[in-house]
């Protein structure tokens, strides 16, 4: 249905949230195709269902932000996800390059509920990490670290890491972004997942000895010895995920107590006693292809975001899916997505009035953009 045939756009979000799902569908369809190749909307696994029924790409943030880097003719991307994705979105969509060979248009780059962050991303403030680094400056040699910041984390990080030789990780590429930046130097500040940090460099045999764990809280060397960060050649920001911190080893016993033949599948964001327990980890793309690759009949327990989950479950109803943990892990800031913030943002755009912009500044772009860069080089 074009959008000229349904009711004027509503003006505030309370107009939107009053609005049935079939409604909100039927005018977000409209919009699509009425904007057509002018409009990309990019939806983050973790998506409800209703909201992913609507993206022409679903990914993983690795997969998300290469296909930022790849939009040089679209007018805008509307990101489905959090955040820190949207800034990463409207970084690398938006180099200077691509700008100046659009003549100076820039792709507007929304998210559809500002509230929709990540508790992950806000555990480590660029001065918290600046702090950090001129601490480490009293005990080691800081030309000796690579800084690696996970992708969840704010622009301001990802241009300390540009400015420092660092480079960005996601949980799909952080083994080889560990190696190359072993390559560069010969120790890690990793932050701000600490259980992703870990549990990649456990992997690579680096000992739990050679690490150490900084508590951006604590006056000195975060919590730790001069001596013990001497020896460390992974430094670990004390930060984790909300969701993926729920999930315990001993769901991991009962499970196997309880179907002695189930496979365990697990974020690396997990615990390292729950991923040490596990059959397998890896990125939310790597945990849909080990389930969509498996014979019917499969018994797994899932130990991600519980739509990831739930949607799994639907399409694979020849394999027996179970959520690893008892309770609820659920992001709670991804699921502000509704389609009544998708339909109020997309139809302000449609109209010329975008609401919900993610802006950069220039001077943090460019820095984060060479991070980002390094990254997508390694793969
Ligand atoms: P990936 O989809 O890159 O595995 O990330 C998981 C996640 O927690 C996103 O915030
Ligand atoms: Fe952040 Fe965890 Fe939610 Fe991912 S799942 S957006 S890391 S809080």
């Amino acid at each position: 249905m074009p959008l000229s045939a349904l009711p004027p756009i509503a003006t505030s979000l309370p107009d939107y949230r009053a609005m049935e799902d079939t409604v909100l569908a039927a005018r977000i369809g409209a919009v699509r195709q009425q904007m057509g190749p002018r409009l990309v909307i990019l939806g983050h696994h973790y998506q409800q269902d209703g909201v992913i029924a609507h993206a022409d790409l679903q990914g993983d943030s690795y997969q998300l932000s290469k296909s930022a880097a790849e939009r040089s003719t679209c007018e805008a991307i509307v990101f489905c996800g959090v955040h820190f994705m949207a800034e990463t979105a409207d970084i690398l969509a938006n180099r200077p390059d691509k700008v100046a060979a659009r003549g100076g248009r820039r792709v507007n780059v929304i998210l559809p509920d500002m509230a929709a962050g990540c508790s992950m991303a806000d555990m480590a403030a660029i001065e918290q990490v600046e702090d950090a680094w001129s601490d480490l400056a009293t005990t080691i040699d800081t030309s000796e670290i690579t800084p690696v910041t996970y992708i969840n984390s704010a622009a301001s990080l990802k241009a300390f890491c540009g400015k420092h030789g660092g480079i960005v990780c996601t949980s799909s590429n952080a083994e080889a972004v560990l190696k190359w930046s072993f390559a560069q130097r010969r120790r890690v500040l990793f932050f701000p997942d600490q259980h992703l940090g870990r549990n990649t460099a456990k992997r690579m045999s680096i000992p739990l000895n050679e690490m150490c764990l900084w508590n951006p809280h604590e006056p000195r060397l975060g919590g730790n010895d001069s001596k013990q960060v001497e020896k460390s050649r992974v430094i670990l920001w004390q930060g984790h995920c909300s969701v993926h911190a729920m999930f315990r080893p001993e769901h991991v016993a009962a499970m196997r107590q309880n179907i002695p033949d189930i496979k365990i599948l697990v974020h690396p964001e997990c615990p390292m006693e729950v991923v040490d327990q596990a059959d397998q980890a890896g990125s939310t793309s790597y945990i849909i292809r080990q389930v969509e690759q498996a014979p019917a009949g499969t018994k797994w327990a899932i130990g991600t975001e519980l739509h990831l989950v739930k949607r799994l479950e639907q399409l694979y109803p020849e394999q027996q899916i179970r959520f690893l943990s008892p309770v609820v892990c659920m992001c709670a800031t991804m699921y502000r997505i509704d389609l009544a913030h998708l339909c109020w943002s997309l139809e302000h755009l449609a109209i010329g009035k975008p609401v919900n912009l993610i802006r950069v500044d220039d001077e943090t772009a460019k820095w984060a953009v060479t991070a980002l860069e390094r990254m997508l080089a390694v793969g």
